[in-house]
């Protein structure tokens, strides 16, 4: 009957097909090597330091966010023009106004529950929110280490791969981390998320020491390159010499519109952010700006011609201080 018609629509749209997925690696998440070996194996111009840190701004009197939607002509190595879309968000006070948050909010994770960005969003009232930290596509579990609010989420063991958190004192921080790092009680984490790939540190592009890093098995290394060449719908998160946190957001599709990583690592740069990692993307990029979504989805709905936003894991939230 029509009236049941309309409600399976309905239905439908909360569903996508996750049907653009964008994975950078192929059976588990993440390399099995140490710390130790990422220590070892970087660049001796940055001894033993595998990660940067930067006292976060503290404006209090400036709005809490500035969001920029930026549409871009970019061209790719074979001199390609393409034009893409998507979102800058300066972030001025990120201590007292970020939070990384559980799928659809306190407990998400251990429940490996997979919500909307604009459902999760609003159990913390953001004003932006972004999707974050990857997770299982088929058991929804919540991927790499998690602190929420204060409160440690998940301890993934000392994974290598790129790291974004907040320490209690306000110091933003982007690297790799050991376990010890995370667990450190002096001056705790209150936010942490892990993503995949380092693209700026200190201000140069650092995807190929990235792919040394988080790629350890050979045979892992051409999906890994792939996943960094391909261009996609992408989300990163930074930071510029003051301390502004910055939320990135470009929309797209796999291999067919959006920028790859050496694209995003370039704009970022020319954007005067200091160093930054990448967040999930492909069907997973989404933004979410006072509660509502204002991205453009690749994921087909299910089963339908029209987008669907993707139910993810983590939040990376902004909101009132
Ligand atoms: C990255 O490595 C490739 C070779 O694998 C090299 O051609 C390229 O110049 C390097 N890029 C940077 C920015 O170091
Ligand atoms: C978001 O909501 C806040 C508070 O209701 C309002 O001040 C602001 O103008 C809104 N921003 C946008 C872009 O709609």
């Amino acid at each position: 009957d029509r009236h049941h018609h309309h409600h399976h629509k309905l239905k439908d749209i909360r569903h996508s097909s996750d049907d653009d997925l964008l994975l950078p690696y192929t059976k588990s998440h993440g390399p099995s090597h140490s710390h130790r070996y990422v220590r070892d194996c970087q660049p001796v111009a940055h001894g033993t330091v595998t990660h940067e840190t930067q006292a976060a701004s503290k404006h209090s009197n400036s709005p809490v966010l500035e969001s920029n939607i930026f549409i871009s002509d970019i061209t790719d190595d074979s001199g390609t023009h393409r034009w893409v879309s998507g979102h800058i968000t300066e972030v001025h006070d990120p201590l007292r106004s970020v939070s990384v948050l559980e799928p659809g909010g306190p407990g998400g994770c251990a429940h490996n529950h997979r919500e909307l960005v604009e459902v999760t969003a609003k159990t913390r009232k953001c004003l932006v929110a972004q999707n974050g930290g990857y997770f299982d596509t088929h058991t929804g579990q919540c991927l790499g280490n998690i602190i929420s609010d204060g409160k440690l989420v998940r301890n993934s063991g000392g994974i290598q791969n790129a790291q974004f958190g907040i320490r209690k004192d306000g110091t933003l921080v982007f690297g790799y981390l050991s376990e010890d790092d995370i667990l450190d009680q002096e001056n705790p984490f209150v936010q942490l998320i892990s993503g995949v790939v380092w693209l700026l540190r200190k201000g140069e592009i650092y995807i190929n020491e990235s792919i040394q890093a988080e790629c350890d098995k050979t045979q892992e290394t051409g999906n890994f390159r792939h996943f960094v060449d391909v261009i996609s719908a992408r989300t990163a998160v930074g930071h510029d010499k003051e301390g502004k946190l910055i939320l990135f957001h470009v929309d797209g599709q796999t291999d067919v519109r959006g920028m790859n990583l050496w694209q995003v690592a370039k704009f970022l740069k020319d954007q005067n952010v200091m160093n930054a990692i990448n967040l999930d993307g492909g069907g997973s990029a989404t933004y979410v700006l006072n509660g509502s979504l204002a991205s453009y989805p690749s994921d087909h709905c299910n089963p339908s011609k029209w987008r669907c936003p993707r139910a993810i894991s983590t939040v990376l939230c902004i909101h009132e201080r």
